[in-house]
């Protein structure tokens, strides 16, 4: 059985745009964030309240919060690594935030420099900030079926994150194929295990394309009873502490199967790829969306 409805998480300016060479000056940010938001997403994760050491790309996080943290009728999370950060961007106008933790040791000490125990405390700290002042937190585990250093994970450890992510208070926990090896193969066994411990309403899938499997596994999660759907206009992305790492899923791509389905998103299809065009010409590359370069080129 397929949902009737699916909330799309569109996470382009933000695990998009950490993994440009390039840096993107704020107000193109600023733009992207606001042609995503009139584009009928509920959710557009906005930016990272991370060490500019770690993430030079997002460093005007700041900035771009003090304008866009007016726009309304949209969620605008930001990620926050730890009390440091969820101070920052509380005092930027942030209104959610999200943590990440990696269900892959050898991930998390790469990517936030701690391990995965060590994360979860310092991600405890986050979610009873975060409670007092009554802001939601949303919970990523990456390496959910596969780590750029360990290979494979088992579903038990994404299964122990994520109910961690869960019992801290996190009203929904996102599942992160950081490094796109997934298959329905490996993503089927790795939801059961999770589904056995948080409630499958509460979980949302995050796929990266790197080996061309996203939709083949956005399709078997949806099946399986999953709702919300991770992706990045044009299909930018990575990971800058994840070798190999493609873009996310093109948001073009999976709205488009959506409608196919008759699952209804609320997302404006044309709208949506003009936010991918004008990221696209500024960048000066093609399109990551199958569908935006068909459609685009009708
Ligand atoms: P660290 O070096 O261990 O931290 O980094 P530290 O506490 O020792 O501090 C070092 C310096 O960073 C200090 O500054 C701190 O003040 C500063 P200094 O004294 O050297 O000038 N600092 C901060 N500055 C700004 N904001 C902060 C902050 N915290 C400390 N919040 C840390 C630890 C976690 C900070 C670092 O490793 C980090 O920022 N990592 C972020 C990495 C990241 O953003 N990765 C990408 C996002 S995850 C992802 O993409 C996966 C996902 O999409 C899901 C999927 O695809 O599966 C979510
Ligand atoms: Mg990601």
């Amino acid at each position: 059985d397929l949902p009737r409805s699916v909330k799309i998480v569109e996470v382009g300016p933000r695990d998009g745009l950490q993994n440009e060479k390039n840096i993107v000056p704020t107000h193109v940010k600023i733009e992207l964030i606001q042609r995503l938001a009139t584009s009928g997403l509920s959710v557009v994760e906005a930016t990272s309240f991370v060490s500019p050491k770690w993430v030079p790309q997002l460093a005007d996080a700041k900035d771009v919060m003090d304008v866009v943290r007016n726009i309304e009728g949209v969620s605008l999370p930001v990620l926050t690594p730890n009390l440091k950060g969820f101070e920052a961007a509380v005092a930027a106008g942030a209104k959610e935030v999200a943590v990440f933790a990696s269900a892959s040791e050898a991930f998390s000490k790469s990517n936030i420099n701690c391990t995965i125990k060590e994360s979860l405390a310092r991600y405890k700290d986050v979610a009873l900030a975060a409670k007092e002042l009554k802001i939601p937190m949303r919970g990523y585990v990456s390496c959910v079926v596969g780590c750029p250093v360990e290979g494979y994970v088992p579903p038990s450890n994404v299964a122990h994150v994520a109910k961690e992510l869960y019992d801290m208070g996190c009203y929904e926990v996102s599942l992160g194929d950081t490094i796109g090896v997934g298959t329905p193969g490996t993503v089927v066994p790795m939801l059961e295990a999770v589904m056995s411990v948080v409630p499958k309403e509460k979980l949302a899938v995050h796929f990266h394309d790197t080996y061309g499997q996203s939709l083949s596994n956005i399709l078997i999660s949806l099946q399986m009873g999953v709702s919300v759907v991770d992706s990045s206009v044009a299909g930018l992305g990575g990971c800058p502490y994840a070798k190999g790492a493609s873009g996310n899923v093109a948001t073009e791509d999976v709205v488009y199967m959506l409608n196919g389905l008759g699952i209804s998103t609320n997302v404006d299809l044309g709208k949506v790829m003009a936010a991918g065009e004008f990221i696209c010409n500024h960048l000066g590359r093609q399109s990551g969306s199958k569908a935006a370069v068909a459609l685009g080129s009708k």
